[in-house]
């Protein structure tokens, strides 16, 4: 293991796994933790052993937020934005990455931690998860998508509730709206996210980076532009050479080897 001040990076086999340690503030998203967590999310994107990305916290806080003190004494919109265009634009790149990234909540996911758990792929959560976006508490609304993504992953009725609210969803009441897909008891929720980390990394990596585009193409483009590019990405994988051992392996009745290529 690769120990930073503030995220711990490990690789278990084909799952790059960066674990948010800051536990005094409760996994306060500052500048530096953002910085770190993306250039190492980046290298593992660029890593050819590493096929999936797992994101998690502590057992009481994935991350309760941007940080205040970072934000609390600067003066005004002009200052606000010089400070921190290039840090809320790093929430935008981990939405970027190329190959899955799964967001393993457990405790506080709020503010900008819930929009870290959004910016990934797919969200599983501990029984003690709670996300919200309660910025308008604290006189600014979500600014690193969070107002986007909630709505486009709940809806309006509810993402209108939380922003306007600062109220919090349980894991129960995540998993029904949408926003997570899948709960696990704490004592065995890093486990079973790892494993189904592990799971997803057994999937041709050309085929897996595909569909993640393609699923997210949904949230960004119209429908007829959605079906163009995910037909696109169909064909071009009848070029890989995974595609060839997939469909070979089907029919010999055997588990595929996946080389990635
Ligand atoms: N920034 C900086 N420090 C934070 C923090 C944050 N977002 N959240 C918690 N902390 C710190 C607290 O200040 C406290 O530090 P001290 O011990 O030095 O006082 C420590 O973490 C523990 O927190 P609490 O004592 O408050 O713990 P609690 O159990 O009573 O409450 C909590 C937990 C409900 C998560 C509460 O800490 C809280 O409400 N935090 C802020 C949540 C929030 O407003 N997040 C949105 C931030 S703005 C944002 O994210 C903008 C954006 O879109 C990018």
């Amino acid at each position: 293991m690769n120990a930073t001040p503030e995220v711990l990076i490990e690789k278990d086999g084909p799952v790059g796994i960066a674990t948010l340690s800051r536990p005094k503030a409760l996994n306060a998203l500052s500048q530096p933790l953002i910085k770190e967590l993306l250039a190492a999310l980046e290298a593992f994107d660029a890593d050819p052993a590493v096929r999936v990305m797992l994101v998690t916290g502590s057992e009481r806080a994935f991350a309760a937020g941007a940080d205040i003190n970072e934000m609390k004494d600067l003066p005004d919109s002009k200052a606000a934005e010089d400070a921190m265009a290039e840090h809320l634009a790093r929430w935008d790149r981990i939405a970027q990455l190329k190959k899955p990234v799964i967001a393993a909540v457990s405790g506080f996911a709020l503010g900008g931690g819930c929009e870290l758990a959004m910016a990934c792929d797919m969200i599983v959560a501990s029984e003690t998860a709670q996300f919200g976006q309660p910025e308008t508490l604290i006189g600014v609304i979500p600014g690193a998508g969070g107002t986007q993504r909630l709505t486009k992953a709940v809806g309006q009725a509810l993402a209108m509730d939380l922003c306007l609210t600062g109220r919090r969803l349980n894991a129960r009441e995540a998993l029904a709206a949408g926003l997570v897909s899948r709960v696990f008891a704490p004592e065995v929720f890093l486990a079973e996210a790892k494993k189904l980390a592990h799971e997803v990394a057994k999937m041709a990596p050309l085929a897996a980076q595909a569909a993640k585009r393609a699923v997210r193409k949904a949230l960004d483009v119209d429908t007829p532009a959605g079906l163009r590019a995910e037909r696109q990405d169909f064909y071009l994988l009848f070029d890989s050479k995974d595609q060839k051992e997939g469909m070979k392996a089907f029919v010999e009745k055997r588990p595929p080897k996946f080389a990635g290529d």
